[in-house]
């Protein structure tokens, strides 16, 4: 996927493509140093993964992509030893010149999926720490970087977060955002005349990224099982009509509430960045 397939979020590709792209080509323009880690926070299913994902596309570079919670594994000490495995491969990597990224994914995962494991996960933060001190000594020269992603930033303690100089909130989708994710999603789909996407738009406030694909589907679902309980599923299903859509938002409920958002404003007053 390329950062095209995603919709809105253009402050975030921006961010990520100068957090990036910059120092590569001009090291020398940043005597002080530049960040290394980047989070991206934000409420579920607004495109964090995806964004990520794409970022191996848009940044010649090579990609390393790792899900936290496989990185804890049973094992007392596997998980550090992963840890500063990841973290030399990316190194080795970055020597060729080009830019090693390493995408660690539900990165709060890092901090305490072993709670019963004493000192465990202690061992592997203060490990990860480590590894993103050294990818930030001056001496440096390595293009290694480091993207986290979380939908629970709260659960990430100070000295993690201050590794993270570089912090972008992924916000649920706004009213044009909507918009646009609604005409992506039904680019190939075949929709009667009365559909209104600025309608439906309006009527998806608190919806996330997520909910509005799963909202298309449903609807287009909608005329696919008529197809097969009318026609016996020859042929082609109907144009899908605005109540096929309005039917869709009613039967799921918005999965990001107010307090969920002003949660993420408070956090990142605090650690704006
Ligand atoms: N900005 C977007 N444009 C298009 N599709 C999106 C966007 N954001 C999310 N989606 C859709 O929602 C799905 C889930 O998004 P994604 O996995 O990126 O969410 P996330 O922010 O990582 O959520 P979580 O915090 O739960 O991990 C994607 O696979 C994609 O289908
Ligand atoms: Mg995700």
């Amino acid at each position: 996927i390329r950062f095209s397939d995603i919709a809105d979020l253009e402050h975030a590709k921006q961010a990520i493509k100068e957090a990036i792209i910059y120092p590569v080509k001009r090291p020398d323009l940043f005597p002080l140093g530049w960040p290394r880690g980047i989070l991206l926070f934000g409420p579920p299913g607004c495109g964090k993964t995806m964004l990520a994902a794409a970022v191996a596309n848009e940044v010649d570079g090579v990609f390393f992509s790792v899900d936290a919670a496989s990185i804890m594994s049973k094992w007392l000490g596997e998980a550090e030893k992963k840890v500063k495995m990841l973290f030399e491969k990316a190194r080795q990597a970055a020597k060729s010149g080009k830019p090693a990224i390493i995408f660690i994914d539900e990165i709060d995962a890092l901090l305490g999926v072993h709670e019963s494991e004493v000192g465990g996960e202690v061992r592997v933060r203060n490990q990860f720490l480590k590894e993103m001190d050294g990818l930030q000594d001056k001496s440096n020269k390595l293009h290694v970087y480091v993207i986290g992603a979380t939908n629970k930033p709260w659960k990430l303690d100070e000295p993690f977060i201050r590794r993270f100089q570089k912090r972008i909130f992924i916000p649920p989708p706004d009213i044009r955002a909507r918009v646009e994710l609604f005409k992506l999603y039904t680019k190939s789909l075949k929709l009667a005349p009365d559909v209104d996407i600025e309608k439906l738009a309006e009527m998806t406030e608190g919806y996330s990224a997520s909910d509005i694909k799963d909202i298309v589907v449903e609807a287009h679902l909608r005329t696919v099982r008529e197809l097969f309980e009318q026609g016996g599923g020859e042929g082609e299903p109907r144009p899908i009509t605005m109540q096929d859509f309005i039917e869709a938002i009613k039967a799921r409920r918005p999965s990001i509430t107010r307090e969920m958002i002003e949660a993420y404003q408070r956090w990142y007053e605090q650690f704006r960045g």
